[in-house]
């Protein structure tokens, strides 16, 4: 059954509220309303501290491990204790990344990739610094935005110890084969690999299992929820690894990982978010259901179908990105253009118009009541590769599975009107 748009953009009150075309999600998605009122119930019926010896207490505990349960489905982990909440995805990344400095020494190489965001970055190449490893560097094809076999292949050959890779970039819409990436990684002898969920979250399923990363971050605010970061992580590897904590915390995982009183309202409206996504599945998610129900059951059976039945319709979204970008002669589109390589890409779009800096053409866009990024977005290595950084970035045209195709046409009637 095809998604009914109608009833999906009823789950979302900012649309009423504030009409607009959002294109802005890889900066960060609307908040679905299950989200908002579970947040909202948090706060009004089980507001607490963790752990207390009464009813309140314990009624808050329980909305907390249910959503750790639920980001357990989410991400296809083994046990809630896998799952690791915090701030956002870069804080989490950070915290992580100097635990795992002690198990590099000098010598040892880090390889991270050009087509990552700076979060899944920097916090790879300060720590190397620090201990003296080498940073080798994948690089990606300018001219359709994918990692570049080669490079990946000689990076791997200096037998990196830890590999930081990105699902897919918040910069040109690339999913990378992840699953295979880490099949060769191991096959070289990577430790621990690390795998940057943010942008690939909202677009499909994921299963950290099946893929067989170490760790894999994700944000709440990309997927319909609230400013909530993520973190899984092998429970071996979060039980032995040494984390900053103060004394009195718990010294088992996740606890010792979650510095201080948590975002308790946030962890509850993820778990809203995934209900909402769970809604999507059982409405619409029929025609994945047999091939899911092999593999999955329960929640993360729900989860999967909804998240394959928004991907499916995010082929005919990007489908008629494509064509419209690509049909407009004063626009340049950067990273896969080919339609028949949809399925390795997310609805993320980047552009330039010839002869504008990139913020003017949002402000244009805004003045149309478009709502788009510009700049880098923090995929900072992406811009310098691409040339663009000095110039202002790319226009960031990013429709999910909310938007319709209508939006879609205006956004390339109001860039025509631009572009003149
Ligand atoms: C691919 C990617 N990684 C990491 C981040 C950082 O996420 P957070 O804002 O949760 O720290 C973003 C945010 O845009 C992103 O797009």
């Amino acid at each position: 059954m095809m998604l009914d748009l109608n009833a999906i953009r009823a789950q979302f009150p900012a649309f009423e509220k504030r009409p607009a075309i959002y294109f802005d999600n890889p900066a960060g998605t609307q908040v679905a309303r299950q989200s908002a009122d579970r947040m909202l119930g948090y706060l009004l019926d089980t507001n607490s501290n963790k752990g207390g010896a009464f009813a309140l207490s314990r009624e808050s505990d329980a909305v907390l491990d249910e959503a750790r349960q639920a980001a357990a489905d989410f991400l296809g982990a083994g046990r809630k204790e896998e799952i690791v909440f915090g701030p956002n995805m870069t804080s989490l990344t950070l915290h992580l990344s100097r635990s795992l400095a002690h198990t590099l020494n000098p010598g040892d190489r880090v390889l991270v990739t050009r087509l990552d965001h700076d979060a899944n970055i920097s916090p790879w190449t300060r720590v190397a610094e620090e201990r003296g490893a080498e940073v080798v560097w994948v690089d990606f094809d300018v001219e359709d935005g994918t990692l570049n076999a080669d490079s990946l292949r000689a990076a791997l050959d200096r037998a990196p110890k830890l590999a930081a890779i990105g699902y897919a970039s918040n910069a040109l819409g690339t999913i990378n084969p992840v699953k295979d990436i880490i099949r060769q990684a191991r096959a070289a002898g990577v430790e621990t690999i690390f795998i940057d969920a943010v942008q690939y979250a909202p677009h499909g399923p994921i299963d950290v299992q099946d893929l067989g990363c170490d760790f894999l971050a994700c944000s709440a605010y990309k997927f319909f929820g609230p400013h909530l970061g993520l973190l899984y992580g092998r429970y071996d590897l979060l039980d032995g690894l040494t984390a900053y904590k103060v004394r009195p915390a718990s010294n088992k995982p996740p606890y010792k990982w979650e510095t201080g009183t948590g975002n308790h309202e946030g962890i509850a409206g993820m778990l809203g978010a995934l209900e909402y996504l769970g809604w999507l599945g059982e409405t619409y998610g029929a025609a994945q259901e047999a091939q899911l129900a092999e593999r999955y059951s329960g929640r993360g059976l729900q989860l999967r179908k909804g998240l394959a039945a928004l991907r499916a319709y995010e082929f005919e979204l990007s489908r008629a990105m494509l064509d419209m970008l690509t049909s407009l002669p004063k626009v340049r589109l950067y990273g896969l253009a080919d339609p028949r390589r949809i399925e390795e890409r997310v609805p993320t779009f980047s552009i330039n118009i010839e002869g504008m800096r990139p913020h003017d053409v949002a402000v244009e866009l805004d003045r149309r009541g478009i709502y788009a990024w510009d700049g880098n977005y923090y995929a900072l290595a992406v811009t310098q590769r691409l040339g663009v950084e000095d110039s202002g970035g790319m226009v960031r045209l990013g429709p999910v599975h909310y938007n319709t195709m209508d939006e879609v046409h205006k956004v390339g009637e109001a860039l025509a009107e631009i572009s003149g």
